[in-house]
């Protein structure tokens, strides 16, 4: 398992470009299932939950392949198989949205059950609710959620709501199933994330018919079938917010290509408020920190809230800020496994249930910590950039999975990241 050793603390300067996004990726990735034929994607991150759920594609009976210019395609001509394996699954969750468009394509699929994960519970009652009141007939066997619809779905209204909002990949997954549904669908309560924009635009190019694309009522007119389609992820929105995040946490100043601030107002009032100036520039912004950062509170929230993806990498940053600052997480109550890890640098952090209280220090000081879940990893190396002296990451695989090669991204800009296999 590779490890990190980061030297800090450094000033990053630079340019840096963001990659397409993970989280809108893998649910465009599921949609190639719905039309049979060679659809191609591109500015697909190269990832290893990318890899992952194309093996889980493959399993089904897809071909993948990347071509040189790093475009992704997925032929679905072929469906031999309606399983989407525990042993594949159980390693992303994402697995989850091969159920709504398997379902909508062979009348029937089984996928096992993601189990929780290192941010706490992550139930998919709500996925399964609105699929059943798209006439599929679901149970659960030996782990499995299996759904069966042999004579096809047929569109209804359906609240999507949860007890911490709307569930993206619920939507996702309600959304792809209702494209080739009889009649009309109307999702209320859908997501409004970017990333279930970039999904409906792909889903429309497909020949679906979707509209509300962005708000939180989907209406869906039924099609009786899509086709293959050449599509564009958008850039990532929360790799853009960790960078900028870095940039803060180092006094520094970066550049960032490729990058919506419209998808990020948020995260940028957020900045602003405490002392850090985002400036748009020509596609993407320039992010600078000059001066102390003021203390602050954020809760996070569905979109367009305060991500809960960003949260640990602010956390960070309200670590080093000249005062109080209060975090609420309200999306995954238990996402604070980077909390104990960051007290271990000497940032004053104490969790009262879903809130930490952040007391601001002067510095953070390096030492050995451990990786636990993606974001959580993100925030320790955005912690070790700005700590004195070297800090060693255990089990940066977790980091691996949602940023591409991001310690050469980081070392280009100024950083001291050598990553060791262990
Ligand atoms: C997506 O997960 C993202 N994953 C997560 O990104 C992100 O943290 C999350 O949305 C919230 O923005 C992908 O897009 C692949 P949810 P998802 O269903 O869809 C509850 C990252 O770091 N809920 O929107 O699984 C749930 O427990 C990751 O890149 C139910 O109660 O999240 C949570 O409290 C990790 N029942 C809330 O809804 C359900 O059936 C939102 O979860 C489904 C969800």
């Amino acid at each position: 398992m590779d490890v990190f050793h980061i030297e800090g603390p450094v000033q990053l300067n630079g340019s840096v470009r963001i990659n397409g996004s993970k989280n809108a990726s893998l649910p465009t990735m599921a949609a190639a299932i719905l039309a049979a034929g060679k659809s191609t994607l591109k500015s697909v991150p190269n990832l290893s939950d990318i890899s992952v759920f194309g093996e889980l594609l493959s399993s089904l009976g897809c071909t993948i392949e990347r071509n040189d210019s790093g475009d992704l395609s997925i032929d679905s001509s072929v469906i031999e198989n309606t399983v989407g394996e525990y042993e594949i699954v159980s390693r992303m969750r994402a697995g989850i949205c091969i159920l709504g468009p398997l379902l909508a394509r062979c009348g029937k699929v089984s996928v096992s059950m993601p189990g929780g994960c290192a941010i706490g519970d992550r139930p998919v009652d709500i996925h399964i609710r609105g699929l059943r009141q798209l006439g599929a007939k679901i149970h659960l066997e030996n782990g499995y959620i299996v759904a069966e619809a042999p004579h096809g779905l047929k569109g209804d209204d359906i609240f999507l709501g949860g007890p911490f909002g709307s569930t993206v990949l619920g939507t996702a997954n309600v959304l792809m199933a209702a494209t080739l549904a009889k009649g009309k669908t109307t999702i209320e309560s859908a997501a409004c994330e970017p990333e279930i924009s970039d999904l409906a635009n792909c889903l429309n190019k497909m020949g679906a018919k979707i509209s509300g694309i962005g708000s939180p009522r989907l209406i869906i007119e039924g099609v009786k079938q899509l086709h293959p389609v050449e599509f564009e992820v958008g850039p990532d929105r929360i790799e853009a917010g960790t960078f900028m995040a870095a940039a803060a946490v180092t006094s520094g100043e970066l550049k960032l290509e490729n990058c919506r601030l419209e998808e990020m107002m948020a995260v940028v009032d957020k900045l602003r408020s405490i002392g850090v100036t985002v400036e748009a520039a020509n596609g993407g912004c320039v992010v600078t920190r000059n001066g102390l950062v003021k203390p602050s509170d954020f809760t996070t929230q569905p979109y367009p809230g305060f991500p809960t993806d960003l949260q640990a990498q602010f956390m960070v940053l309200l670590s080093l800020a000249k005062g109080n600052s209060v975090v609420t997480e309200k999306i995954f109550p238990d996402r604070f496994m980077h909390v104990a890890e960051l007290n271990r640098m000497a940032a004053n952090l104490r969790k009262e249930g879903p809130v930490v209280i952040i007391a601001g220090v002067k510095k953070l000081i390096a030492a050995p910590v451990m990786a636990s879940d993606l974001r959580a990893s993100a925030a320790l190396v955005l912690a070790g950039l700005a700590a004195k002296g070297t800090t060693v990451i255990q089990r940066v695989y977790h980091i691996d999975r949602g940023y591409e090669k991001i310690e050469k991204r980081l070392n280009a800009v100024g950083a001291k990241i050598i990553r060791k296999s262990g």
